[in-house]
């Protein structure tokens, strides 16, 4: 019988995948699930129906280019940052991305751009089902009435339901807010959760207080900065991991789009150093988001599925790491 069952969740996962906004039945999950009997929900294999499920869960498929998160629902691997975009910019930058084939979006009430980004999704022909935003809560007023700080950003968006919403940092309050949007997980409000900025020790401490397993991690990640130990860590617990700053943020693109190692390695496969840096996440199961405001940019950063690097290309760019934080979180 358990065979059985596993042949099937197997034939399931191997179908076309469905639309992102919709749940995988083979890896539903509720609150209950994700704690164990002591209340903890650090380990896993307790977010999903099995140790199978959990396996299956975070493996990027490169045909679909998506995710199935350990929430059960399938997420976009390449997608666009709005960070600093003005209302004009984030509308247009939207508009590029979903015209282009793009359909994940990053945005949060920090960049007060939530309501560009929902009126160029109403805005769209693309179908709401298709497309997967995430938002953020951030610390202060919104961790002390996050039922008020989620309310709010669901009536800015305006697209029905928040796919993902994170907690932008750690801080005071952050439990009672998480706990606030698991309750609108409950109400379908909210369909996945994930947290921003929090390594190691930050989630050993925050893990065992929440009831729903994060589906995924927001933090900074680019070639300087590689979070080598930090990155497997996370993937270890089940949770999807994406990387904020892939070019190293404004004011240090130039010196990482002008590295000699991978101007080479992007002359070796015809094209560009942008390119080989978001393939470079992805091939090591990290989602990107870059930030633009070109729409010939956009559209460059969606074609990377075209070429694969190899492990001595991998090794070099891991090679380049210096643990240099471009950000204060
Ligand atoms: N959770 C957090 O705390 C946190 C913090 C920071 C950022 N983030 C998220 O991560 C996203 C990415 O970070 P970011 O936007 O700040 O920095 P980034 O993606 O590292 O860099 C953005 C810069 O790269 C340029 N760029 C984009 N595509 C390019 C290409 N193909 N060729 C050459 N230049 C290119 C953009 O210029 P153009 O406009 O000219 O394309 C822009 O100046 C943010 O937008 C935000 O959604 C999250």
């Amino acid at each position: 019988m358990k065979r059985i069952i596993l042949f099937l969740l197997c034939v399931m996962l191997s179908l076309p995948l469905c639309s992102c906004g919709e749940k995988s039945d083979a890896l539903r999950q509720s609150g209950a699930e994700s704690k164990d009997s002591t209340g903890s929900a650090g380990n896993s294999s307790q977010n999903v129906n099995s140790t199978e499920d959990t396996a299956k869960a975070g493996v990027f498929d490169m045909e679909t280019k998506t995710v199935m998160l350990s929430s059960g629902y399938e997420m976009p691997i390449m997608g666009l940052g709005t960070y600093s975009l003005s209302d004009e910019e984030c509308y247009n930058s939207v508009t590029a991305l979903l015209e282009s084939g793009g359909r994940l979006i990053d945005t949060a009430y920090m960049y007060g751009n939530e309501a560009a980004v929902g009126r160029a999704i109403r805005d769209s022909d693309v179908p709401r089902e298709e497309i997967f935003v995430i938002t953020k809560i951030y610390p202060g007023e919104q961790y002390k009435d996050p039922e008020k700080a989620i309310q709010d950003a669901l009536d800015k968006l305006d697209i029905g339901y928040i796919d993902m919403m994170l907690l932008h940092h750690p801080g005071e309050n952050d439990v009672k807010a998480y706990l606030a949007m698991e309750k609108f997980v409950a109400d379908g409000k909210i369909h996945s959760l994930g947290l921003s900025n929090f390594y190691i020790e930050e989630l050993e401490e925050f893990l065992p207080q929440i009831d729903i397993m994060p589906a995924l991690v927001q933090n900074e990640i680019h070639p300087y900065y590689q979070e080598q130990e930090v990155v497997p860590y996370i993937q270890s617990l089940g949770i999807v991991v994406q990387g904020w700053y892939p070019f190293g943020g404004r004011g240090h693109t130039s010196e990482m789009l002008g590295d000699e190692t991978l101007n080479e390695i992007a002359a070796a496969h015809g094209v560009t150093t942008a390119q080989v840096i978001l393939r470079w996440n992805l091939q090591r199961g990290v989602v990107v988001i870059p930030g633009s405001s070109d729409p010939d940019h956009i559209k460059e950063n969606l074609d990377i599925f075209g070429f694969e690097l190899t492990d001595e290309e991998m090794q070099r760019i891991s090679s380049l790491d210096r643990n240099e934080k471009h950000d204060w979180y």
